[in-house]
């Protein structure tokens, strides 16, 4: 039986006492059965508010941080002094509040990245797509549900490399059990990326000299870099603790929130069970080494066996990932983070003794890619995976590097030689300025903000994966990376399928790609140029995984399928920022369905304005 809800009926529901509450429904099926006591419905709906809304105040403000390997403070941008900023703890189908405050000298604005958005398209975050930033002395209140998902998400600030320093952990509870044994604990291990200065200037200070930004003076977990850090300061920062009880089994909730890393996170004897990626339930999957682009997370069961008792404790460890073939020495910063996973009861006398588990090579694209491809959804029982089998949309784009003339604010490029700019099917994305994409599709005047005719092919078919930028000159890729702000309009439910193939005009590079508002299906992933007649073979439409994030394998593809069923303006981005401020981007523009709430909704009163 489908039920119908009316205002007055949600009103009623809001008022009910909590036996009512747990008539919650979940995406996970098309329509899932939900039983109580006494009554069983079947809900097609979304979400309405009958659950708690979970409330918060970010205070973005300056705070003054010890620096890493060096003496002194530094000023840094931060959620209420703090880095990483706060968790938040939510339920599925709660309503999350967060009003934030700009207490600092920037535009802020805060992404939710994996949150799905449904009917609240201005809350997503990212500066000029959805919304205007929040100027300093600016407020704003983001509002919106976690309906249909669980796991592991995070916050963000989504404009220029703030978010080096705001972000935090964004934990979806279930609201009944996981599908999988309990876990005796759960620890938060979010891995980022530190500059000894201010990342927002340095980023201002690279795109106007047309150069890269410089490697991180430390990669950091929960805000520390640990103790193996190669330089004499030691005790500046420090080395986190997780406190653990023997034959105890803890839920690990990894986030990689690093601007431009790739990372190996290890635990020195200790293997993992990964249950979930990007907030979506997978097979169990052993392993001893898990793998995370920037902007993916991993829940992984770690079981506390103490295999070495004498020892008391194990460093858990993270190492850079470098997907760039030829390597660039020099681009990235060598050292092991540590964390001290320690035994409740052990004497720590030996701690400093320990060695770091055996990391892969920095190079390791083997390992990377058995991980990425390793995992496939958790089917739950009596539920079929969603994977849509029709494709009304396809495209085929080329993401990576390339060359364009400088940017008429770029100060100090070498205007003889082009620079280096980011594109998709040679287009370097551009934000536009005066109003938001969002607001300019709102108001039906994309004139002079965007236009709707991103490509479904690059200009020309060449050989991708291997063609250097030198090669190519000559052909319409010379003057590769036109600046625009195009975007592709999708009908409403669409399944969308996109090749994601890297090139190798600069150099080979993985990709983590990122879509806001949709869990996409990964059905494919490879190396070399895409060939669709031997990868169609090889889709995994039964239970392929599914991210917000992929990272597309160097000099290689992935192929992604999504259901466009949420009316909006959707970022898809490279989650590198130093490629993402380069033009690595565009975006869907997915049109209004056919009945009142599957149109565009009007922007919040308090939206703030350009
Ligand atoms: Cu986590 Cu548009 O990003």
């Amino acid at each position: 039986m489908a039920l119908t809800v009316s205002a007055q009926a949600v009103q009623q529901l809001n008022s009910m006492p909590s036996s009512w509450q747990i008539l919650v429904f979940s995406l996970f099926c098309i329509a899932t059965i939900v039983q109580s006591d006494t009554v069983e419905h079947t809900f097609n709906m979304c979400f309405f508010a009958i659950h708690p809304t979970f409330t918060s105040k970010f205070q973005v403000g300056t705070v003054s941080i010890p620096r890493i390997c060096q003496p002194g403070n530094i000023t840094v941008t931060a959620v209420n002094g703090r880095v990483p900023g706060p968790v938040i703890e939510a339920k599925e189908g709660d309503t999350v509040a967060i009003h934030v405050v700009n207490d600092s000298p920037y535009n802020v604005t805060i992404h939710w990245h994996g949150v799905f958005q449904r009917r609240t398209p201005w809350a997503d975050g990212p500066s000029m797509v959805t919304q205007c930033p929040i100027r300093p002395g600016g407020r704003y209140t983001y509002r919106f549900a976690v309906a249909g998902q669980e796991g592991t998400l995070w916050w963000h600030a989504h404009a220029s490399f703030m978010r080096a320093t705001v972000h935090g952990a964004l934990i979806i509870r279930p609201r009944q059990a996981y599908p999988f044994p309990a876990p005796d604990g759960e620890r938060t291990v979010l891995l980022g990326e530190w500059w000894n200065a201010d990342a927002v200037q340095l980023e201002r200070q690279a795109f106007l000299a047309g150069t890269s930004i410089a490697p991180a003076d430390a990669y950091t977990i929960n805000g520390k870099p640990g103790n193996l850090y190669d330089c004499r300061i030691t005790t500046n920062r420090g080395i986190s603790r997780f406190e653990v009880r023997r034959n105890s089994t803890y839920l690990l909730r990894i986030i990689n929130a690093a601007l431009n890393t790739q990372f190996f996170f290890k635990v020195a004897g200790h293997t993992f069970t990964v249950v979930a990626a990007d907030a979506s339930y997978t097979t169990p999957y052993h392993t001893d080494v898990i793998v995370l682009a920037p902007g993916q997370t991993v829940d992984a069961l770690m079981a506390a066996a103490d295999a070495s008792p004498a020892a008391g404790s194990y460093y858990m460890a993270i190492s850079t990932y470098q997907s760039a073939i030829p390597l660039r020495p020099g681009s990235f910063n060598g050292n092991v983070t540590t964390v001290l996973v320690e035994y409740a009861g052990s004497t720590p006398s030996h701690h400093h003794h320990h060695q770091p588990p055996a990391m892969p090579e920095v190079t390791d694209t083997p390992a990377a890619h058995r991980f990425y491809t390793g995992m496939t959804a958790l089917l739950r029982a009596g539920c079929r995976s969603a994977v849509p089998l029709a494709v009304d949309t396809r495209m085929f784009v080329t993401v990576g590097l390339g060359f364009s003339a400088c940017a008429p604010a770029q100060t100090s490029c070498n205007r003889s030689a082009p620079v280096v700019a980011a594109t998709m099917n040679n287009q370097s994305f551009t934000l536009p300025t005066a109003v938001s994409l969002l607001d300019a599709r709102f108001r039906n005047a994309a004139r002079g903000v965007y236009t709707a005719d991103f490509p479904d092919r690059p200009p020309v078919a060449f050989d991708y994966a291997n063609a250097t930028g030198r090669e190519l000159l000559g052909t319409a890729l010379a003057s590769t990376g036109r600046a625009s702000t195009k975007v592709r309009a999708v009908k409403y439910n669409a399944t969308v399928e996109v090749v994601l193939q890297n090139t190798a005009l600069v150099g080979r590079e993985s990709h983590p790609m990122h879509l806001h508002a949709f869990n996409f299906f990964v059905l494919a992933q490879g190396f070399g140029n895409y060939d669709a007649a031997a990868a169609e073979e090889r889709f995994n439409l039964v239970n392929p995984q599914e991210r917000n994030t992929v990272a597309v394998p160097t000099g290689g593809w992935a192929v992604i399928r999504f259901v466009a069923d949420n009316p909006g303006m959707w970022f898809m981005h490279c989650h590198i920022d130093a490629h993402l401020s380069i033009g690595l981007a565009m975006a869907f523009d997915v049109e209004d369905g056919p009945t009142p709430d599957t149109v565009l909704p009007p922007p919040p009163r308090d939206l703030p304005k350009c």
